[in-house]
């Protein structure tokens, strides 16, 4: 099994929408280029949605514009159709995210259409871009749904699937709302990865419940070896009442590198970014092991 993983820095983008503050374009530049410091090499910059809907994301081509270091990471944003596509092309993104949801509520609730019309709205997406740039597809609500509940196993397998099929190169399963415990995250890695390979398959845990590092280890065993994380344990997701952030990056490669894994982050650099943002956010990291470094200086 490969000791390298690939982290998916989701923090500017998954972080920054669901924070009361709105950052400017250029401080999540700034944002940014810390995070490339630190040595991530997949970052989401943004989203290109309706401004109206999510309005911390608006101006995320003037954050790419603004970028000092850009060529040292893939420079990712979500793009929820062929408008946001064409603005996402324009900023010059190296990668676009596409967006659909296990469960029919989320999905009307997130971006007003249902699961097999969000397909729908994707297959321009692929046509205009005909193989030029890498897309991530991701499943929202794969664990469980504000709205519904229980998800069935098939409606995430199927969905995967026809993600990968549309030719998302990779699937980012999405624990939204953080109800995840080990046992499932094995349950369901393993069924995406019979669907689609398990090199395919990312898994995207919020935080909610404080399972999401027992969840990355669970899917660890199973294999799966790209993560998407937010540094600071930043946002959650406007459209999921109660989601928190993401499970914070500086805590992931914490572990990971302390079970002899590789990540090519260098974690004081990650520290220092996610203090960045959070000074600017007028808030507390997120990171158990940022306040333990914290503490450490102060003492
Ligand atoms: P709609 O109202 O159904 O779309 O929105 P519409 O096509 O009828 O357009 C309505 C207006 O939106 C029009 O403007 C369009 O121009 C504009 P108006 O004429 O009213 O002034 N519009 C856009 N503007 C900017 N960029 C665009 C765009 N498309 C249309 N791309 C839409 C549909 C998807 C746009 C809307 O519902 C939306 O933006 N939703 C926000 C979705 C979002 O960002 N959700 C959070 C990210 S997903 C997430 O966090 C989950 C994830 O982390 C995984 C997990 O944890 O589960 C990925
Ligand atoms: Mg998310």
């Amino acid at each position: 099994m490969s000791e390298d993983i690939r982290i998916v820095e989701v923090g500017p983008r998954d972080g920054l929408q669901a924070e009361s503050v709105a950052l400017s374009a250029s401080i999540r530049a700034e944002f940014v280029d810390l995070l490339v410091k630190a040595g991530l090499k997949s970052i989401e910059v943004g989203s290109f949605v309706s401004p109206r809907h999510v309005p911390q994301m608006a101006d995320t081509a003037g954050v790419l514009a603004q970028l000092r270091r850009p060529g040292e990471a893939r420079r990712i944003a979500l793009v929820p159709n062929l408008q946001g596509l064409e603005a996402a092309i324009n900023a010059g993104v190296d990668e676009v995210a596409v967006f659909a949801s296990a469960s029919e509520t989320f999905s009307r609730r997130n971006i007003n259409c249902s699961v097999d019309e969000s397909i729908e709205r994707f297959k321009p997406i692929f046509a205009r871009l005909e193989g030029t740039m890498p897309v991530r597809g991701y499943v929202s609500c794969a664990f469980g749904c504000p709205y519904e509940g229980q998800v069935p196993v098939s409606a995430v397998t199927s969905l995967a699937r026809r993600l990968a099929e549309l030719g998302c190169y990779e699937v980012s399963v999405a624990d939204t709302i953080g109800v995840a415990t080990p046992r499932d995250t094995k349950a369901i890695a393993e069924a995406v990865a019979g669907e689609i390979g398990a090199s395919r398959v990312a898994l995207h845990f919020h935080d909610t419940r404080g399972q999401a590092l027992a969840n990355t280890y669970a899917s660890l065993e199973t294999g799966i070896r790209t993560f998407d994380c937010s540094v600071a344990g930043l946002g959650g997701c406007p459209f999921a009442a109660g989601a928190t952030g993401n499970v914070a990056t500086e805590d992931v490669v914490y572990m990971l590198h302390g079970m002899g894994l590789s990540t090519g982050i260098d974690l004081p650099a990650l520290i220092e970014a996610g203090e960045f943002v959070s000074r600017h956010l007028g808030r507390r990291t997120g990171s158990r092991v940022a306040r333990a470094e914290q503490a450490r200086v102060a003492a």
